[in-house]
């Protein structure tokens, strides 16, 4: 197989085979190697074609190589190769996105989703001063040491005060750090109220996924979410909804317009470029205006904004912005979802599927709503492997995180494709 040859010479340089941790499959011992990707569908270099249920983790939101994206970074390319130096496209895709989201009066952009939440906490501490960061049981906020904890390291210890037991998420991260971040267990109001009653004088912000899509689907409940805003106002708390999953997912104003509740900042990455490398911190004016230049907070960089980046995240907004758009993302939201749990329903595998949007969790082993990390970790892992392996043999990509099982499709996929992927996961759930 030429996987297995790719994953041979890949070993020599790539540590442990692979260009990021992430990409190794543990199902397949190896990364997939993949040699292409078009709308709906990738190929890998064994010639097996899938269809994608991965969707690069949910960047590739409009499917792969959309022809709108693929025509403005030609375009991008013609401009040429402009690093660190702002164009009138820059102010465009600021009004693009400030159009689309609640709290976007103002906009800074990233790379990544992991420089956007450490940008957004480095606004937060210098808006209110305040050092220590509040952040639920099982949200992701990326790869920064300040953040990257309890989202798969297991369940903490709950303390007297309603927090849990800081559990790093990697090693390497500094102990200090820990003092810093405040974990709390998600849509626990009365644990949050606990906590922040305790550690208001010393939080800076609440961080949050609106829609815990790292753990599967897990919506916030609505009363929370809207106790959780009331709070912060009331105690000068940043909230922070890292919306790098959820925006543009269900809506085009993400998560914050699904609920109707507005945070102060939100991040954003993934929905925003389509699959170009891009990312951005939006908030209201008067929380933004701590940046420089208007302000003394840092944040730029070399890549930032770049224009081939920039100008692709501008197709891929004006492609959102289209009439019909969420139509058809809610339309085989609603196959896909009712599919999966008639075919758990039919086959008498115990499961659950929840889904908003074009991202969905698919929780084996369990069968009441997962509205938790501490549910959310309970599935039965060995039946999930097998199901993905299931899946991957009769052509589905799903990629195997290591714990949770978060999914999703693109616009480019159809109604026909729904089917057929509905018919591979039944055939899948039958086997187990
Ligand atoms: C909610 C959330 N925040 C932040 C990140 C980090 O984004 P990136 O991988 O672009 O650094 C992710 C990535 O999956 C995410 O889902």
């Amino acid at each position: 197989m030429k996987s297995d040859e790719l994953f041979a010479k890949a070993q020599k340089h790539l540590i442990g085979g692979v260009g990021a941790g992430g990409r190794f499959h543990p199902l397949f011992g190896h990364a997939v190697y993949f040699a292409r990707g078009f709308g709906s569908r990738l190929w890998d270099v064994d010639g097996k074609e899938y269809i994608d249920f991965f969707t690069g983790s949910g960047a590739n939101f409009l499917g792969h190589n959309h022809p709108a994206i693929r025509e403005a970074i030609q375009r991008a390319l013609e401009v040429g190769i402009i690093c660190n130096g702002e164009t009138e496209y820059h102010s465009q895709l600021a009004d693009l996105v400030s159009e689309a989201v609640p709290c976007a009066e103002k906009i800074r952009f990233a790379n990544s989703g992991t420089e956007a939440t450490m940008g957004a906490i480095r606004i937060a501490r210098s808006y209110t001063r305040k050092p220590r960061i509040l952040k639920f049981e099982g949200h992701f906020h990326g790869m920064l040491d300040y953040l990257w904890y309890n989202c798969s390291a297991g369940v903490g210890d709950i303390q007297e005060d309603g927090t849990v037991t800081p559990l790093p998420d990697s090693q390497g991260m500094p102990h200090a750090l820990a003092d810093l971040i405040v974990v709390v267990p998600f849509n626990d109001l009365n644990a949050f109220e606990r906590a922040v009653q305790v550690h208001k004088d010393e939080l800076a912000a609440v961080i949050m996924e609106p829609i815990s899509y790292n753990q599967g689907c897990i919506p916030s409940d609505p009363a929370f979410l809207r106790e959780v805003r009331r709070i912060c106002t009331e105690c000068g708390i940043v909230l922070i909804f890292d919306e790098v999953l959820s925006g543009f997912r269900m809506c085009r104003g993400g998560g914050q317009e699904y609920y109707g509740v507005t945070p102060d900042l939100c991040t954003l990455a993934k929905g925003l470029g389509g699959g170009v490398p891009i990312a951005a911190v939006c908030g209201s004016t008067e929380v933004m205006s701590v940046l420089n230049p208007a302000g003394h907070t840092v944040m730029s960089g070399t890549y930032t904004g770049h224009l081939t980046a920039v100008m692709g995240a501008i197709a891929c907004q004006k492609e959102i912005a289209k009439a019909g758009f969420y139509e058809h993302i809610n339309r085989l939201a609603d196959r896909l979802y009712k599919g999966i749990a008639d075919g758990l329903r039919i086959t008498g595998v115990p499961g659950i599927v929840q889904g908003i949007g074009a991202r969905f969790g698919l929780y084996l082993g369990v069968t009441e709503p997962v509205t938790n990390y501490r549910q959310a970790v309970r599935t039965d892992r060995e039946m999930e492997i097998r199901f993905l392996r299931g899946c991957l043999d009769r052509g589905l990509y799903f990629h195997d995180y290591g714990r949770t099982m978060h999914h999703g499709f693109s616009s480019q996929h159809s109604l026909s494709d729904i089917g057929e992927a509905l018919n591979i996961i039944e055939d899948a759930l039958r086997g187990l």
